[in-house]
């Protein structure tokens, strides 16, 4: 052991610099993330089309991706001759495409015209000769030989869309499902239309949607957070990496917050890599790993409260001027509680429902409030431990303490600016609908 001591080179100010990366690794907040599939399994019977004769489907593409259908299973005997057709539009606004509800998308469906300003973008409609649904169905029933090029969609005003800057990018290789092929990186939506003239013989049938890119099924939006993820994960594993040389190296005097803090690194590695996971399996699968994101959530709310409980102990004092909390205690259980209750709430709605619900804002407005508290706890214990170690005269303590205040109030500075520069910059272009200007 004395060899990896004389060894260890890790002076204060490294160590300090460590420490900050440490907290601002911590505090930062997750991104928004619902995952976009990238696959989707339609199954439609005689009964259903009754009320609802419109399917819709939406996904960030990028260009040259492919839209697929495959035909998986029929119910059809006696025969029944069935009107498919289907509906791609390219939208600039986000909402646009991810909005939809049965009644918008037979609004949507077949029109020529965009429906909100500031909106374009390009249409493929397609309608199938009648088919024929009897057993034993081709596979590939649905494909398209030739595959169409889009038409621009009428806007209102005369405005000039932007054209998307062009990048070479290797394009799909159509197979014997393809229906149609994508023209630029943007939100789609893709609309099918079934209906069956006026039969009263039972049917069903399955279909198999899908949407594939160069990237597999991952979305255009989710491909660069999958990158995110990935470098997260391996800064996550280089750090427990240098914390457990730190602890090899004053394993004589540590001491056991800092076995907790090893845990909250741990923690955040384990979460990124769940994280990845699911975009792995998106990416290859096109379907999302059943709870996993909920998963990496909770593993993140315990991280993240794991993380403010160790800093309000330390900032109590815990082990430098106090030998043991007492009722203390109680108190930083019960604010630990709170927060992680709030943040498991707001994790799992934020992964399970769409932006500005209002369930949403206000699970957000509670937890930023409970944050606030414990910022507040955290420097108002800060100074009176300082006060203390001042009146004591312990040099060497209180210029740790100082040390350690600096780190927090840079940490605290750091993830508000990572909070501006991300509402600010992954804010998507909102529309207004035609009819309300
Ligand atoms: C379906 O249409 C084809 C031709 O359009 C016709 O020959 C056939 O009899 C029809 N089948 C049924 C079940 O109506
Ligand atoms: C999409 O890709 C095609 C074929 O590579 C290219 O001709 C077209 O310009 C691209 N569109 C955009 C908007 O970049």
């Amino acid at each position: 052991m004395a060899t990896l001591v004389t060894h260890c080179a890790f002076s204060p100010s490294r160590r300090n610099i460590l420490l900050t990366l440490v907290f601002i690794l911590i505090s930062i907040p997750p991104l928004h993330a619902v995952l976009e599939q990238g696959k989707w399994t339609l199954s439609v019977d005689s009964e259903m089309i009754k009320k609802e004769n419109y399917f819709y489907f939406s996904k960030t593409m990028f260009n040259n991706s492919l839209v697929e259908i495959k035909w998986l299973r029929e119910e059809c005997s006696p025969s029944v001759n069935l009107s498919i057709s289907w509906y791609l539009r390219s939208c600039r606004c986000f909402e646009e495409a991810f909005d939809l509800d049965p009644q918008r998308a037979q609004t949507h469906f077949g029109s020529n015209v965009v429906s909100k300003s500031g909106d374009s973008g390009y249409y493929i409609t397609h309608v199938y000769e009648p088919i024929e649904c009897h057993q034993h169905m081709t596979r590939n029933v649905l494909a398209v030989s030739v595959l169409e090029k889009p038409t621009l969609m009428k806007t209102p005003q005369l405005e000039t869309p932007n054209t998307p800057e062009r990048r070479r990018r290797d394009t799909e290789s159509p197979t014997h499902d393809t229906v149609a092929q994508t023209w630029e990186d943007s939100p789609y939506m893709f609309i099918i239309h079934i209906a069956n003239p006026g039969t009263e013989t039972k049917w069903s049938i399955k279909l198999e949607v899908s949407m594939r890119g160069p990237h597999q099924y991952i979305s255009a939006s989710e491909w660069p957070l999958m990158i995110f993820y990935m470098v997260m994960c391996i800064i996550y594993v280089l750090l427990g990496v240098l914390w457990l040389a730190l602890s090899a190296c004053y394993w004589r005097d540590l001491l056991r917050i800092q076995f907790w803090i090893g845990g909250v690194i741990f923690l955040g590695m384990l979460e990124k890599a769940v994280y990845y996971a699911e975009f792995q399996s998106i990416r290859y699968d096109g379907l999302s790993v059943q709870g996993a994101v909920v998963f990496a959530e909770v593993l993140s709310a315990v991280k993240r409260t794991l993380a403010r409980v160790l800093v309000i102990i330390a900032s109590l004092g815990y082990g430098i001027v106090k030998p043991r909390l007492g009722a203390l205690l109680h108190r930083v259980v019960g604010v630990g509680l709170l927060y992680l209750g709030f943040s498991v709430v707001e994790g799992v709605l934020r992964v399970n429902s769409e932006q500005g619900s209002s369930s949403r804002i206000l699970c957000d407005i509670v937890l930023a409030v409970t944050d606030s508290c414990i910022v507040c706890y955290i420097f108002v214990s800060l100074a009176q431990t300082m006060k203390l170690l001042r009146l004591r005269r312990n040099v060497v303590k209180l210029s740790l303490y100082r040390h350690f205040t600096n780190t927090l109030i840079f940490a605290v500075i750091a993830s508000v600016v990572f909070i501006v520069w991300t509402t600010k910059t992954f804010k998507l272009s909102k529309c207004q609908s035609v009819s309300a200007i």
